[in-house]
């Protein structure tokens, strides 16, 4: 195995080893891309401060995210396309997380479906669920959930369009790929990634193909999202959607103080502050400059966790020390998988804990939940002084 010191020795072998396709796919924002940079850029910008001459001995990072236990305060974020990466890729990627101790989230447009996933990993996942027009789907798909014992409902309410993604029009990105000149040339340098998908019957939007009538291409996720979004989705349909579930509920895709409230109102188990990793609004705040404003207005009302942005054990760091209970990566965990298979993303929450393990240490303190804003150099004009 190849030594791996940080995520970004897992990004280069991502590369090296996948289609371009559903590497640009994974690494790319919408638009100028501004806000997926600045996702990453601004936890640079927070500084820890170093303590000394305190115990250091006996460190833990275990907490709870919407109660349930877990080794550190991440969770897989919901991927589309994760089997494309690697083959079977959703199924490798639950299982590394369970051995790990952290919740994976399946997506609603994922390659292996709900029942492969259940079948093939025994830990309870959350399922992220997308809002179609067709009542009758988004019925089924929320049993099919409740069916597979699923432990949470990831409500995504950021994406009712999508947001334009140039690379993916440009490499005519779908699932399975279809094979043009450019696509075999470049597949032929990926040979083992090939092999591995030639072995499994998992190529295609398992939620979906066979479930839903009438797409004009099953194999395409723009016309999918653009057909079948419910572009009308508001927080009375949200309300009926939590009924339908019955059970846990996270409000996905929340960036803007007054929606925070919003989702408080409604209810639900926890919001994750999160910009779709820079996939959608391009423009937007990064979501660890929002995290402040968004916890003042809601205060103790409702668990807030964060995603976008997060490639070190450090930003998660930050991310909690300034409030949040809990974090969600997405690309972190997509490079290992692409780099390795189902190791590569044991190593990648391995560094994700060593780093953050470590530099917890450093700054003094011995326990995650006693971790607050005291080990932060924040700049004064951090969230921003904008004029509405
Ligand atoms: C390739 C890719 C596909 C994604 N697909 C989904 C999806 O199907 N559903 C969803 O709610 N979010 C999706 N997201 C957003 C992630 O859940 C998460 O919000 C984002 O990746 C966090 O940013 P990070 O990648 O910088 O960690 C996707 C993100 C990426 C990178």
């Amino acid at each position: 195995m190849p030594v791996i010191t940080d995520i970004n020795d897992l990004k280069r072998l991502h590369k090296r080893r996948t289609p371009k396709m559903f590497y640009d796919y994974c690494e790319s924002g919408s638009w100028s891309e501004q806000t997926f940079r600045e996702n990453t850029s601004d936890f640079d910008k927070i500084r820890l401060r170093q303590r000394v001459a305190v115990d250091m001995a006996d460190r833990t990072l275990a907490t709870e995210m919407i109660g349930q236990k877990v080794k550190m305060p991440v969770a897989l974020a919901p991927v589309g396309l994760t089997g494309m990466q690697r083959a079977d890729g959703e199924i490798k990627a639950a299982r590394a997380a369970e051995q790990f101790g952290v919740p994976f989230t399946l997506s609603t447009m994922s390659i292996c479906s709900i029942e492969d996933v259940a079948e093939n990993s025994s830990a309870p996942f959350w399922f992220q669920l997308y809002t179609m027009k067709d009542q009758d789907y988004l019925r089924r798909l929320i049993q099919r959930a409740k069916d597979a014992k699923c432990s949470a409902l990831v409500i995504t309410l950021d994406l009712q369009v999508l947001g334009q993604r140039h690379k993916d029009l440009k490499n005519g990105l779908s699932a399975p790929p279809k094979f043009t000149p450019a696509v075999l040339a470049d597949l032929a340098t990926k040979w083992s990634w090939g092999l591995e998908m030639l072995q499994t019957k998992r190529r295609g939007f398992g939620n979906i193909v066979g479930h839903v009538k009438d797409i004009s291409d099953p194999s395409s996720l723009m016309s999918w999202t653009a057909e079948q979004f419910d572009t009308q989705l508001d927080w009375k349909k949200i309300e009926q959607i939590k009924d339908m579930w019955g059970g846990k509920v996270i409000l996905k895709g929340i960036n803007d103080p007054e929606d925070a409230v919003m989702a408080a109102k409604v209810g639900c188990d926890a919001i994750l502050v999160s910009n779709h990793g820079g996939r959608q609004l391009d423009g937007a705040l990064s979501t660890i400059r929002m995290l402040d404003p968004i916890l003042q207005a809601v205060g103790d009302d409702v668990e807030v966790h964060l995603d976008s942005g997060i490639r070190s054990g450090q930003d998660i760091l930050k991310a909690v020390a300034m409030g949040a209970k809990g974090t969600f990566i997405g690309r972190a965990f997509i490079h290992g998988l692409g780099a390795m298979g189902q190791d590569g993303v044991t190593k990648a929450l391995e560094v994700l804990y060593k780093e953050m393990d470590t530099s917890m240490a450093l700054c003094g303190k011995r326990d995650i939940t006693e971790v607050g804003r005291d080990i932060l150099l924040i700049p004064k004009d951090f969230s921003g002084d904008w004029q509405d």
